[in-house]
Formats: structure tokens, sequence, C-alpha cells
């Protein structure tokens, strides 16, 4: 699948079967979503660009680097939140945007209830944060926005995704890198990822 990266690691195998477990506790269920965020992030910046700058050692000139993009993470609101904070450690200087969209259980179509992102988003390289890509309708609905205010450089990273999601955004956003912790089996007649997780949001903030 072009543009489609499966980030295999045995730390994101372990936790992804903490939160695959529906006995683990909410506590457990969000540091599991923050650890594997934070593996997620190493892997997505392997594609920031760089720009060589000259530093001085306490011994000598060098030459190091800098990111050449502002980054700016967008959690789609309520479960990509949880992936917000394992993401800025690794990139502390990240400016954070946010995307609501909830989905209508019967149509599965989402809802759009609040938008709120940086300014100058057209030269950054932006990253979409939400654990669950189903139908995909809530991904294409939030990257059609960004991509109206000029974005360019975008990766769409989640933690569990189905292959209807990935299809969908194939044929929509074929451009978007996607990186996603597990590519699961199929959706249920509900719409859920099987074997999935069950609601990631829900699951994050202990509303179930
Ligand atoms: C979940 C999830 C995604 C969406 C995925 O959010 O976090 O945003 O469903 O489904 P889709 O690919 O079929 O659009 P939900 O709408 O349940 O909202 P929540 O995060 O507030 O619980
Ligand atoms: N949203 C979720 O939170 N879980 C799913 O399995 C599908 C959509």
């Amino acid at each position: 699948m072009n543009n489609f990266t499966l980030v295999d690691h045995p730390l994101i195998k372990k936790d992804l079967t903490i939160l695959r477990d529906t006995n683990t506790s909410t506590e457990l269920f969000r540091s599991a979503v923050y650890r594997i965020s934070n593996v997620l992030c190493v892997e997505v910046s392997k594609k920031f660009l760089l720009t060589q700058k000259e530093i001085e050692t306490p011994l000598e000139k060098t030459i190091g680097f800098e990111l050449s993009k502002q980054i700016v993470l967008i959690p789609i609101l309520r479960a990509g939140l949880g992936m917000v904070n394992g993401f800025l450690e690794l990139i502390p200087n990240a400016k954070v945007g946010h995307i609501g969209l909830q989905r209508n259980e019967e149509t599965l179509e989402p809802i759009e209830y609040y938008f709120k992102t940086p300014q100058e988003l057209e030269d950054s390289e932006v990253i979409l944060l939400d654990p669950m890509l189903a139908t995909g309708g809530s991904a294409v609905e939030a990257i059609n926005y960004v991509k109206k205010r000029g974005v360019k450089n975008l990766y769409f990273v989640c933690i569990v995704a189905a292959p209807t999601g990935i299809e969908k955004m194939q044929k929509h956003h074929p451009d978007v890198k996607i990186f996603a912790a597990a590519l699961d089996r199929q959706l249920n007649d509900k719409g859920y990822i099987l074997p999935g997780l069950g609601d990631a949001g829900d699951r994050t903030f202990g509303t179930l």
C-alpha cells in the first residue's frame, strides 16, 4: 500500500496487548497510549527535513542540524488527545491545534464541532493524531480541513487502522503518509474495528 507504514516494534506489540485487553484500567490504557505514541513519533520524525547549521563546541567549530520546519500536532478530539504528550516529549516546541469530530453512531459520518489550529500551517510539518482509523470518515474530513489551509507536509498517525479506512484515505488523500501501530482485520456492522480495542475515546477518558 502506497504511503502506509506499519510500525513493527516489540514495545508496540507489548503495549498494544495492554490496549486491546478489555480488563485494562483507564490509567494503564492512557500510559500505554503514551508509550506507543512515543515510538510512533520516532518513526514519523525520520521523515522530517533538517537544515545544517554551524556551531561551536567548547573545542572547535562543527556542523550540527536543526529541524527545517515548524512541527504542528493536531489531535482529533477526543481520543487523539491521548497521543499528544507522547509526541511533545520528543518535540517539545511543537505547536498543537485541535480538530473536534464525533462520529454519528447511526450513519458513521463525522460531525464537526471544533477547529482551532495555528496560523502558519502552510510551511509546517503537520501531524494529525487519532488512535483509530476505522471507516476513514473522520480522517478524511480532518485532512480536508487542514488542506484548505494550504498544508503540504502532512502525516496521519494512528494506533489501529482498518483496511476500509486505509482504502478511503488512499482514494481521497493518496499524498498523505499514514503511520499505524497495527493493521486489523475488518470493521463490524457498527463500524468498530475487529479485533480492535473498543471505543478509544471512552477508554482514554473513562466514559464507558
Ligand atoms: C473515534 C476515533 C476516530 C473515529 C474513527 O472517535 O477516535 O476519530 O472514531 O472512526 P472513523 O474512521 O469511522 O471516522 P469518536 O467519533 O468515537 O469520538 P471520540 O474520540 O470523542 O470518542
Ligand atoms: N472508533 C473507535 O474508537 N473505535 C473503533 O473501533 C472504531 C472507531
